[in-house]
């Protein structure tokens, strides 16, 4: 089989190798992966930025939709036939996070789904909507995981969200489109900022109350108060990192909750922490990483129930790799990358 790694950090070393397709054990599936779709994560893995003393050689990205070709003795969660992604996180199936279940990430801690089979433990799969092609359901495993924790888990005890909440997004990637797409479900108000005002339009087709552009409007925490009369946003989802967390801290209202997820504009802040907001307003700062089987499962419901499209921005051919790499570091994507692979 043919499966790309990552031998030495950097999008242009990724090289597919040829392997043999691995072999079922009991407990286990065997997967043929249609497509894959790519999360900022993976493009920080390719370049070395993810963990640059990762264990190399490895295969990359966490997320793969595909069909079950063969099990192992004993299972009886799926069988061949079964349209399955992996979970991001193959021990958390449920309850709350330790760093147990925290621990062998698909496409970081152990191999990933860039390949034409994978190997995964039988209970760390999950059937997925009947309505999606392949493709679409490539796009589930973290970045709808995420959100999907990010509007209806929050920690433990959940915090889950309420309909007629307003709900902030950053930019127009996987997270925040599939937290706008899960906030409109929920009958959330949906507020925004993007660095292209196209972008922009192109959410609101997809229910975005009103967005900001943050190219131009850098200090958009006053613009997100001036439109909840004064009152700040319920829940921010924060996956701007350093350079965004002032703003969320400073637009959330008294007693709201910022969803830490990302790091798109760096890990570290240059300027001094804004700890006062939190104090003050009594913000609960909850980190959100990934999600449980059972959150991924409580989703698919629901998407199912809603018949929801995830938005797929580009699909490359297996041999393209590279390029769709090369085109999320562009940032030119509204949504999901994916990378068909049959
Ligand atoms: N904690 C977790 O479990 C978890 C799970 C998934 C992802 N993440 C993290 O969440 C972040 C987003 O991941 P993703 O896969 O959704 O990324 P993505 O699809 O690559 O999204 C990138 C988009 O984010 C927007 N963006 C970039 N810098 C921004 C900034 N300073 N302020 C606001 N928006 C900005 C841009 O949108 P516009 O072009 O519209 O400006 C850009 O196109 C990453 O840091 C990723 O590592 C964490």
């Amino acid at each position: 089989m043919r499966a790309y790694q990552v031998t030495q950090f950097g999008i242009d070393q990724l090289q597919t190798a040829e392997l043999p397709v691995p072999q079922v054990s009991a407990g286990t599936a065997l997967i043929r992966v249609h497509a894959v779709s790519l999360n900022y994560r993976d493009f920080m893995v390719v370049k070395g930025m993810y963990n640059p003393r990762m264990a190399l050689p490895r295969i990359p990205c966490s997320d793969g939709a595909g069909e079950v070709v063969a099990v192992g003795e004993g299972v009886t969660r799926v069988q061949p036939g079964d349209r399955v992604c992996g979970i991001f996180m193959p021990n958390w199936i449920d309850g709350v996070a330790t760093s147990k279940k925290n621990g062998s990430a698909l496409g970081g801690d152990v191999d990933g789904m860039l390949t034409e089979y994978a190997l995964l433990q039988a209970e760390s799969v999950v059937r997925f909507p009947q309505h999606l092609s392949y493709d679409e359901a490539a796009t589930l495993p973290c970045a709808a995981v995420t959100a999907w924790n990010a509007l209806h888990h929050a920690g433990d005890p959940p915090s889950p969200a309420h309909a007629g909440d307003t709900v902030v997004i950053q930019g127009t990637g996987g997270v925040s489109l599939f937290a706008l797409q899960f906030a409109r479900l929920l009958g959330m108000r949906v507020l925004g900022t993007s660095s292209s005002d196209e972008k922009l339009e192109r959410a609101r087709t997809l229910g975005l109350d009103a967005g900001l552009n943050y190219r131009q409007t850098p200090e958009w925490a006053k613009w997100m108060i001036a439109m909840t009369d004064g009152v700040g946003a319920d829940r921010i989802i924060e996956v701007g990192g350093a350079g965004t967390f002032g703003q969320s801290l400073q637009a959330t209202r008294v007693g709201g909750l910022v969803a830490q997820i990302g790091v798109l504009s760096g890990r570290a802040t240059t300027e001094p922490l804004p700890l006062t907001p939190i104090l003050h307003k009594q913000l609960r700062v909850q980190g959100i990483y990934v999600g449980s089987r059972a959150m991924f499962e409580q989703m698919n419901e629901a998407i199912a129930g809603a018949q929801l499209h995830p938005v797929v921005d580009r699909v490359f051919a297996f041999d393209q790799a590279q390029a769709a790499f090369h085109h999320m570091e562009s940032a030119a994507h509204f949504g999901k990358i994916v990378i068909r692979i049959v």
